[in-house]
């Protein structure tokens, strides 16, 4: 298998590394003793340029699990290439850490990161990707199906950063996919054609549809934020929009949907009804709960 040398999308892995990785973090949390020395003596930068609740404290948990130790950087010191250019960022971070987890605003931020830093970087969330969260939820999807190329994952709300990294989860495991937005809010067109010809390839599916009822028969169907950070739209502008797209009892019950699934953090009343997002087909604690392992599986792969 090819060495991994940082994980910015889910499109650069193939799916042998995809599913080793679901299977080295099944392993991680099922015997955490075993890998408590896994990143011993290493130091990893973690960098927000956005809030975060899950994604901090899982990263900081988690590495100190594995034995190693992370250094939080916000924005309080400067913006990030305001001070000093990314790049001069990335070289010194390199002198002195083992790796760097970056979310920020842009992706072109984690590229340059990459480019010009000489340790593995992990994107922790840009405005095109969210792989960690991809793969802690095509995780919790594996603890529930035994094979992920039998799944059929619906997407409902606004395409995003969360929606393209699902998507070539879905892809790369060959799972039929299906993305349901309003008119104007599907996901890039790029990355689209990307993941569809990734399905193609693998044996899976991935349409696009404005109709909710595409999600009929969904083994899971997964909600995120209408507004993302970095967003410039106001709720009061799209609400009347997103609101046919809300997972609500109704529509669990009516389209015979089996689990319901959020990224965090959910906007009840939104996207998802309280009823729904308590619910006892909710993944989102486990969903949640993985972040930490599927990560870990990540950083072990790339440091260890
Ligand atoms: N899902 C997720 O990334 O949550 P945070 O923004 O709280 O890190
Ligand atoms: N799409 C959301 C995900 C938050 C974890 C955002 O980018 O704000």
């Amino acid at each position: 298998m090819e060495k991994l040398q940082h994980l910015l999308t889910l499109k650069d892995l193939s799916q042998e590394q995809l599913l080793g990785l679901l299977e080295l973090a099944k392993q991680v949390k099922a015997n955490p003793s075993e890998f408590s020395q896994a990143l011993a003596g290493k130091s990893i930068v973690t960098l927000y340029e956005k809030p975060s609740l899950r994604t901090r404290v899982t990263f900081d948990i988690g590495i100190a699990k594995l034995g190693g130790h992370t250094v939080y950087l916000d924005q309080n010191n400067g913006a990030l290439g305001k001070r000093e250019s990314v790049a001069d960022f990335a070289k010194n971070i390199s002198c002195w850490a083992d790796g760097i987890v970056a979310r920020t605003f842009s992706h072109k931020t984690v590229e340059e990161l990459a480019e010009h830093g000489r340790v593995p970087v992990v994107n922790s969330l840009s405005d095109m990707y969210h792989p960690c969260q991809g793969l802690a939820d095509f995780l919790a999807l594996s603890e529930q199906f035994d094979d992920l190329s039998n799944v059929k994952l619906a997407y409902i709300g606004d395409g995003n950063n969360v929606t393209h990294s699902l998507m070539f989860a879905a892809a790369i495991t060959g799972a039929e996919m299906v993305v349901i937005c309003p008119e104007g809010c599907f996901p890039d067109g790029k990355v689209v054609l990307e993941a569809q010809a990734l399905a193609a390839h693998y044996g899976g599916s991935l349409e696009l549809s404005t109709d909710p009822k595409a999600a009929q028969n969904a083994d899971a169907v997964y909600a995120d934020t209408w507004i993302s950070m970095g967003d410039d739209v106001s709720y009061e502008d799209i609400k009347d929009k997103f609101a046919p797209y809300q997972v609500n009892q109704q529509m669990m019950d009516s389209l015979e949907i089996g689990y319901f699934m959020h990224c965090q953090p959910a906007h009840i009343g939104q996207e998802v009804t309280q009823e729904v997002f308590d619910g006892d087909k909710s993944l989102v604690l486990q969903q949640a709960e993985n972040r930490m392992h599927a990560q870990n599986a990540v950083l072990i792969t790339l440091l260890a």
